[in-house]
């Protein structure tokens, strides 16, 4: 942009949100990098708007002057989708201003939120009125609503509660032309239609802002009991996984799985932080139990289910949280895993979807492919094996520059993992999404045919390509 055409486009962005809040010099990193720290980019200018007026006429002058938009909201994305590219001439468009609860629907069990809202805001003030709001992660203190239905992020909850598009009743979004579609509509039955709602959740900001949301409620658990158990194969947790489906059907809350070196890297880079069973057994679980009776009803299922488990050989040992600040110390060694990976340095990951049955023999044959060809990389295997869902990540092996291995060894490795993801007809994203990271893979992987209409959706609603470009698809 020539520097004449910069300065009165700044203006523009200036009029709409206030001069505050175009931020155009100094340190932007906290927008231009990328969690992971993957990508450095950097942006024309980061752009603060405080309601979906302001937005739909950002995207608009933004459209005028052909200049291409990244939607930003926590910035903890895993795929490198969040920041914008190196080139200096994209806006970021964060929303962190726009973290207004509108409204909570007692009686319709509905929560209306802007998308900059940050998670754990949302959890707090849902539960403050009585009510649960069920998306959790480890990332809940930054990531913002938009930000989980921009990715259609899962968690921890999603064995019980799904993830954030089976939380959604209705989207309000600025699209690509800068209109305002307001769909928030707090309805569980509504047949007119297209549902557009399910086509931006999970669009990664490619497609339109989402502004607002109107997002489901449950009442509040009478008592939400924690178990951490140590087991002696991923078999055996699946066997565990199948004993608590039948045992405590929808009262299972949370099911995840954490390898022997992920908890090493815990008990390394959070010293300070108490692990069960020094020991080193191959795997250990999170459970969770959620019951509208009592505390003391809640406890007796899940010993019971310990018990049962214990006598089946699944389970070698088991503790119970006693008390609320016990069950967070166990949630929060599972929760720790990413940022004590981070801190080991560079790595790679793969956040990839089996079905729960064929995990196992997945790992077993896979784990052997890499220490084949990869021989000492470090398997840092750990996630939701409630959902299918595992963090199959890698470490480089012990001495090694992360960077280097990173750099040279990031695609072959890729490759093998997901042609195993391949054959066992699972998925290269579970619940990161594509980013620019993945896009690549995702024509790989993806079928032709469904690539085709992605690319037909893309352009009918963003014919410029200036939202998120670059992202999930190369045009
Ligand atoms: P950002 O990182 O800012 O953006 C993510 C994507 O959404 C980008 O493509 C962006 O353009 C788009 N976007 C953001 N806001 C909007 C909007 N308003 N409208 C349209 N598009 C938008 N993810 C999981 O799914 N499960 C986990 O368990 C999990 N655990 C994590 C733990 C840690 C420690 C960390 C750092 C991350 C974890 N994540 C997890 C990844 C991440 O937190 C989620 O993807 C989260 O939903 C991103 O929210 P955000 O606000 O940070 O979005
Ligand atoms: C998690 O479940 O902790 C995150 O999604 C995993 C990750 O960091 O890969
Ligand atoms: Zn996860």
């Amino acid at each position: 942009m020539h520097p004449n055409e910069l300065s009165v486009f700044l203006q523009t962005l200036q009029t709409i949100v206030g001069t505050a809040h175009v931020l155009s010099e100094g340190d932007l990193s906290a927008w231009e990098l990328d969690w992971r720290k993957r990508e450095q980019g950097k942006a024309l200018a980061v752009v603060r708007p405080a309601s979906t007026d302001e937005v739909a006429r950002v995207v608009q002058a933004c459209a005028a002057a052909q200049v291409s938009l990244v939607p930003q909201g926590g910035n903890t994305g895993m795929v490198v989708g969040s920041t914008p590219d190196a080139s200096g001439t994209q806006v970021v468009l964060s929303l962190a201003r726009m973290n207004r609860i509108r409204q909570l629907d007692a009686a319709n069990l509905t929560v209306t939120v802007e998308a900059g809202c940050v998670l754990q805001t949302l959890q707090e003030a849902c539960e403050a009125a009585g009510f649960l709001y069920p998306l959790s992660m480890a990332s809940e203190g930054s990531c913002t609503v938009g930000g989980n239905l921009g990715t259609n992020a899962g968690g921890t909850q999603v064995v019980r509660y799904g993830n954030t598009r089976e939380l959604c009743l209705g989207l309000e979004v600025v699209t690509a032309a800068g209109e305002v579609w307001n769909g928030l509509s707090g309805l569980r039955k509504d047949n007119t239609g297209y549902d557009l709602r399910h086509l931006f959740i999970g669009s990664e900001g490619t497609l339109g802002v989402i502004t607002a949301a109107t997002m489901k409620l449950f009442p509040s658990p009478k008592s939400m009991m924690t178990a951490y158990a140590s087991v002696p194969s991923l078999d055996a947790a699946v066997e565990l996984l199948g004993l608590a489906h039948q045992k405590l059907s929808s009262g299972l809350t949370g099911f995840e799985v954490m390898g022997a070196f992920a908890l090493r890297l815990v008990r390394k880079h959070f010293p300070q932080q108490p692990v069960p069973f020094e020991g080193d057994d191959p795997f250990c679980v999170v459970l969770e139990v959620s019951d509208h009776d009592s505390e003391a009803h809640a406890r007796a299922l899940l010993e019971s289910l310990l018990e049962e488990a214990l006598q089946d050989g699944c389970v070698l040992d088991a503790v119970v949280a006693e008390n609320l600040s016990q069950a967070r110390a166990l949630w929060h060694i599972r929760e720790s895993i990413p940022l004590a990976q981070a801190q080991e340095g560079l790595n790679i990951k793969h956040d990839i979807s089996i079905a729960v049955s064929r995990i196992p023999d997945f790992v077993r044959e896979t784990d052997a492919a890499i220490q084949e060809a990869f021989p000492g990389a470090r398997m840092v295997n750990y996630g939701h094996l409630g959902d299918g869902n595992l963090h199959y990540n890698v470490q480089a092996p012990v001495g090694a520059d992360a960077e280097a291995f990173l750099r040279a060894q990031e695609k072959p490795m890729n490759a093998l993992v997901y042609a195993q993801v391949d054959r066992f007809n699972g998925s290269i994203s579970a619940e990161h999404g594509i980013g620019s990271l993945k896009r690549e893979k995702l024509a790989e992987h993806k079928s032709p045919v469904a690539l085709g209409v992605m690319r037909a959706i893309k352009l009918a609603l963003d014919p410029h390509n200036l939202m998120n470009p670059g992202r999930v698809l190369k045009l």
